[in-house]
């Protein structure tokens, strides 16, 4: 498949990080520091749900498609504000699709399983037209008051439009041990829901192990994807990274000799948006005039399971 239109959506609430440094014992040196980030988005008036649609319908129009058209959507979230019915039933009726739908829990891999998913029922030939959304608010699961994890993420959406093509040239994936490094279950015999319907299980985070990972597998999902492929790292004119760390990408960077400029970074203004991160980027890089016909994007990211995922595409 290729991707024909690509739209993104962030709620209006700016935190900075010296607001952040007011009620944590934080300050906007390490952050900026240890992960790069200055302010990340929060929900405020808006939804998860809200996010998604207004993404959708922007990528949607990007692709000059009507929603009536569509084949399939499919929905990358890891927590919103409904268990049921899933994210990408509402948003096919906010857009008027009438389609086949579901949500996937890839964490901040989910985009890249959304664009795979659909360019294996494009090649078996069930659909041509899907629409992709990221829609995530990872501070449904923090507790506010953990400096190690409150600081590091922000909501947002990405949507993108697949149709017809060969320009998805490879993806990879991993899954290994170690979901309790990103998630920990305090107590699986506690209901993780009060009365409200917000989670009562904040997200734990052990940093430095997700760390390891996220640079090393990475990097190996890379180069197993150029040695498949016979494309070389220098052939590649932009790297799509999870923006998790500014420390993983340029990490990254150097474990593959390439040059800083084709490691495009947003993480300074969102923060980590989990499976969103991707395709927003992709949107702001396209506004900017920043990826050409033709070129070729690498894209790569990881997360909470462990799981880890890569993909290879002409643009
Ligand atoms: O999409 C999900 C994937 N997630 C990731 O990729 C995250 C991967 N991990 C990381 O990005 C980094 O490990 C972090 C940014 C989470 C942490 O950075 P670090 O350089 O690994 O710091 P650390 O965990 O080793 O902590 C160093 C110190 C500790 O204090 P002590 O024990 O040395 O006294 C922490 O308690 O920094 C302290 N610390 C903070 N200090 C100020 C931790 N968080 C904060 C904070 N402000 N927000």
């Amino acid at each position: 498949m290729k991707i024909s239109g690509i739209g993104s959506s962030l709620p209006k609430k700016v935190v900075t990080n010296e607001m952040l440094s007011q009620i944590l014992d934080t300050s906007d040196e390490w952050i900026t520091e240890r992960t790069g980030i200055k302010e990340r988005r929060v929900l405020s008036s808006e939804y998860v749900l809200d996010l998604a649609v207004d993404a959708a319908q922007k990528a949607l129009a990007d692709a000059n498609m009507d929603a009536k058209d569509l084949d399939y959507i499919i929905c990358a979230n890891v927590v919103n504000e409904y268990v049921t019915p899933a994210l990408s039933c509402i948003i096919l009726e906010k857009i008027g699709a009438r389609c086949p739908c579901f949500d996937l829990n890839g964490a901040c891999v989910g985009f890249i399983y959304a664009c795979d998913i659909a360019e294996a029922y494009y090649k078996i030939g069930k659909v041509k037209n899907v629409l992709v959304v990221c829609a995530e608010a990872p501070a449904h699961m923090l507790d506010w008051h953990d400096r190690t994890c409150a600081v590091l993420f922000g909501a947002g959406a990405g949507a993108a439009v697949l149709t017809p093509g060969d320009n998805i040239i490879k993806t990879r994936f991993t899954g290994s041990p170690g979901w309790d490094r990103l998630y920990e279950m305090h107590d699986l015999q506690w209901c993780p829901y009060d009365e409200k319907g917000t989670t009562n299980l904040p997200l734990v985070m052990h940093g430095q192990d997700v760390f390891k990972f996220a640079t090393s597998t990475c990097v190996s999902d890379l180069k197993a994807l150029f040695e498949e492929t016979g494309i070389k790292p220098d052939e590649i004119d932009t790297y799509f990274i999870h923006q998790a760390n500014l420390r993983i990408i340029r990490y990254i960077q150097t474990m593959l000799r390439q040059p800083a400029e084709k490691f495009p970074t947003n993480i300074q203004k969102y923060g980590n948006t989990s499976s969103a991160s991707l395709p927003i980027l992709l949107d702001e890089m396209k506004r900017e005039g920043k990826v050409h016909d033709g070129d070729m994007l690498a894209f790569s990211a990881f997360g909470a399971g462990l799981v880890s995922g890569a993909m290879l595409m002409k643009w």
